[in-house]
């Protein structure tokens, strides 16, 4: 008779498995989890994907691998598909075969921020660069491919792994007098130990509405909002001066407006989200850098 439950994790050495990697150290749930990286698993070989699926019977598998380089992508297009789009299509045939629920990530920067209130599920996707599409493409193999799914899509997300805004911020506020971020992209940070709780939750609770899922945490900001809270809450003294999106041009183009809504997610799991700004004290305490 089967134990416990079986977790695959795909790209653990990222900012997303290695916040979920520290999660599991304090649960107390009998999960077994087999953490990989792209070492390991390679997610955009079909071959490997499916070896190391029947390697065990793994009840569910979290793809934290991708291609996030978000400007990169741009001169990279064949990369940014290769592993966002193929890789994905590989994870979801493989996940089917083996009978294997699949949680993938997925971005806000599927949507072309156009909108002016908070993106639904529902909403019709149209991303303006090509990460964008990419991460698009990689959801729609998952829809093709399997029922047993969930896709999150989540936005700004930072923690004290990796490399994020939240990490930059520190960095650049202790080193420099001056600095300017733009404040006309408006969206929501998200920590990743909050995601995380609510990827966990989803296996815990063995939760089977299946589908499209928005979350990030509450509330909303500009990029400038987050980095002067970054900066109020690390005690870090910097001249911050917002700029508009135009005078700091990036080969990517990014969504003006990118709130999600998280009714559906909420409801479902039967929880409530930390509004962001709770969760950034929370964040700068793990990294020790609160003075
Ligand atoms: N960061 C954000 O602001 C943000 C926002 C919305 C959604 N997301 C989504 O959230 C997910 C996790 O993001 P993250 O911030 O944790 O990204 P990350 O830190 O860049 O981690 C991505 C991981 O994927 C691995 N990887 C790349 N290609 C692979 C392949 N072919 N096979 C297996 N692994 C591969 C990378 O390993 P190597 O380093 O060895 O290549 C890396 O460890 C991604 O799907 C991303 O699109 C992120």
């Amino acid at each position: 008779m089967k134990q416990s439950k079986r977790v695959l994790v795909t790209g653990g050495s990222g900012q997303l498995g290695s916040t979920l990697k520290k999660a599991i150290q304090s649960t107390t749930e009998t999960i077994d989890f087999v953490f990989t990286d792209s070492k390991d698993l390679d997610i955009s070989n079909l071959e490997s994907v499916m070896e190391y699926l029947n390697k065990a019977d793994f009840d569910y598998c979290i793809n934290c691998a991708g291609y996030t380089q978000v400007d990169k992508a741009e001169e990279d297009e064949e990369k940014a598909l290769f592993i966002n789009e193929h890789g994905v299509k590989n994870l979801a045939k493989a996940c089917h075969s083996y009978n294997t629920i699949l949680i993938h990530i997925s971005t806000d920067f599927v949507f072309d921020g156009r909108k002016s209130s908070p993106y639904l599920e529902t909403d019709r996707p149209s991303p303006l660069g090509i990460y964008g599409l990419s991460k698009y493409k990689g959801e729609q193999e998952v829809v093709r491919n399997m029922d047993r799914y969930f896709i999150i899509r989540t936005s700004w997300l930072y923690s004290e792994y990796g490399h994020n805004f939240f990490k930059s911020m520190l960095k650049y506020g202790r080193e420099r007098d001056q600095l300017s971020v733009v404040f006309d992209q408006i969206g929501t940070p998200t920590s990743a130990h909050d995601l995380v709780t609510a990827i966990l939750k989803i296996i815990v609770e063995e939760i089977d509405n299946y589908g499209i899922y928005h979350f990030s945490n509450e509330g909303v900001a500009s990029w400038y909002d987050f980095a002067q809270a970054i900066f109020d809450i690390n005690g870090i003294q910097v001249d911050l001066k917002p700029i508009r999106s135009k005078e700091y041009p990036t080969p990517a183009e990014r969504p003006s407006y990118s709130l999600l809504d998280k009714s559906k997610i909420k409801k479902v799991l039967k929880t409530q989200i930390p509004h962001w700004r709770k969760s950034l004290e929370e964040v700068s305490k793990n990294m020790g850098s609160v003075k």
